[in-house]
């Protein structure tokens, strides 16, 4: 269904040829032969990690119209856990009806809550089951209000922190104070409910351009206690840190934080304030710093918004269909998110990183991720469309020592065409013949490419 270019097809049969290619672009990728670190236990918030593999949050769009999970969702997670990923970190759940990125975007409510308990139930029970009690994954719900990114609210009511140039077709009201103070108490029920379910921590989400990121960046928001000065654009985010730490004391907080948008100056976060291109990570790193001093147990660093600069985010060979192809070598865009996370790590060396960027290495990704965590780059390493490819990685690397290439991503965005078809999300050429059925399906829906 596509013919767009390809920037530069992998076409690596062995880790040399990747990392002479690596060189050649001046992008620095580490390599380690020897692997046996990913295996190693960690700590996370006093609690046991049995492994360093994570399973990175990847919306299915698939719960029922309330919010709930539902088959697809169960199945998903029924296979991350008996993949053998030490962690776990469930995808982006509204917080809010009006906030979701998709009417089938999980939704965590009184009436919903029984639903992710069961779900939580199924992954423990799939783990336990293939790798024995000793193995208890620890798990991540990811809390959202999707923002400027909305597509529940009603027409008309959708906001924004502030205008922003680079990703509003049109100017959208923006909230007022009062309304975002409103928000505190959402995530602090919706973490209550998380904590009953049975999760481990929650991630008070900050990156990808929704609420809590696009506020990081509210520069021009003026008159505000939420926009303007650092302190007043992390305002949110801390204040739900505080109450859910203090409403909620027994579930530890996660951030998952955008280190850089790459949305010039005025309209982004980590860019450089004299609008030029590139990365100033000064206040990222006080990010890091602040979190880590108000208690947060877990960070998850990642990059870009998906609509916006889409191989900053996640590195791929082919394109969303009908878009533009990566403007850079995707070994570029993966040894910048690595550098990312590797940088935050560093700033605050006790707060465990979860590493982002790895998939697009198909199976190399264990060795690069093996010396990223032997020299401190982060503690674990996080892995998201490898794991809808291949949720069994870490089971097939701990029996084999290493991955099967045919089972591996291939970074072709099928995944993420199906969730901007409005289907559900999967791995439409390894989880054949469900999801590629799926995407032909979609596909002949639309009619053109999404
Ligand atoms: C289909 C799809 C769904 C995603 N859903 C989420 C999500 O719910 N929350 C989130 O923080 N990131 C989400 N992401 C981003 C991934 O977690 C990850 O950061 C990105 O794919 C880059 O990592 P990778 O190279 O390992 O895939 C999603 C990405 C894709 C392609």
């Amino acid at each position: 269904m596509n013919s767009q270019p390809v920037a530069d097809r992998f076409a690596f049969r062995t880790a040399d040829a990747l990392r002479r290619k690596a060189e050649e672009l001046g992008a620095e990728l580490p390599f380690d032969q020897d692997i046996g670190v990913l295996f190693e236990e960690t700590v996370v918030g006093g609690r046991r990690v049995p492994n360093r593999i994570a399973a990175q949050p990847m919306e299915g769009c698939d719960s029922t119209p309330e919010g709930a999970p539902a088959d697809l969702t169960v199945r998903r997670y029924e296979r991350f856990g008996a993949g053998g990923a030490g962690l776990i970190w469930f995808e982006a759940t509204s917080v809010l009806g009006d906030g979701r990125a998709n009417p089938r975007q999980l939704f965590i409510t009184p009436a919903t809550a029984p639903a992710f308990r069961h779900l939580v139930g199924v992954t423990r029970i799939a783990a336990r089951q293939r790798f024995g009690p000793a193995h208890e994954p620890y798990l991540v719900l990811q809390l959202t209000h999707s923002g400027r990114f909305s597509r529940t609210a009603p027409p008309g009511e959708r906001r924004a922190a502030c205008h922003n140039p680079y990703l509003d077709r049109e100017t959208l009201p923006a909230w007022t104070d009062g309304e975002l103070d409103g928000l505190v108490s959402r995530f602090v029920d919706a973490a209550r409910l998380a904590a009953r379910a049975g999760f481990d921590a929650v991630d008070i989400k900050a990156c990808h351009g929704y609420l809590l990121h696009e506020l990081l960046g509210a520069h021009t928001r003026t008159n505000s206690r939420y926009g303007g000065p650092f302190e007043h654009r992390i305002r949110l985010l801390m204040d739900i840190v505080s109450a859910v730490r203090a409403e909620v004391p027994d579930l530890a907080i996660a951030v998952r934080l955008n280190a850089t948008d790459g949305v010039p100056f005025p309209y982004g976060f980590g860019v450089p304030a004299d609008g030029g291109a590139g990365l100033d990570l000064d206040e990222p790193k006080g990010l890091a710093r602040r979190l880590r001093d108000a208690g947060c147990a877990l960070l998850n660093v990642t990059a870009g918004i998906p609509t916006y600069g889409p191989h900053i985010n996640r590195p791929f060979d082919r394109p969303v269909a009908g878009t533009a192809p990566p403007p850079e070598h995707p070994l570029i865009g993966v040894s910048r998110l690595l550098a990312l996370g590797a940088a935050i790590q560093a700033e605050v060396p006790s707060v465990p990183v979860v590493a982002t960027g790895l998939s697009w290495l198909r199976q190399f990704w264990p060795p690069v991720a093996a010396a990223l965590l032997k020299a401190g780059g982060a503690q674990l390493a996080g892995l998201g469309r490898g794991m809808f490819a291949y949720p069994d990685a870490p089971a097939d690397l701990m029996a084999r020592g290493a991955l099967d290439p045919v089972k591996c991503c291939i970074a072709c965005s099928r995944c993420t065409e199906l969730m901007r078809m409005g289907s559900t999300a999967g791995c439409a050429v390894r989880d054949h013949p469900l999801y590629s059925a799926l995407h032909r399906r979609a596909t002949n829906a639309a009619g053109s490419p999404p």
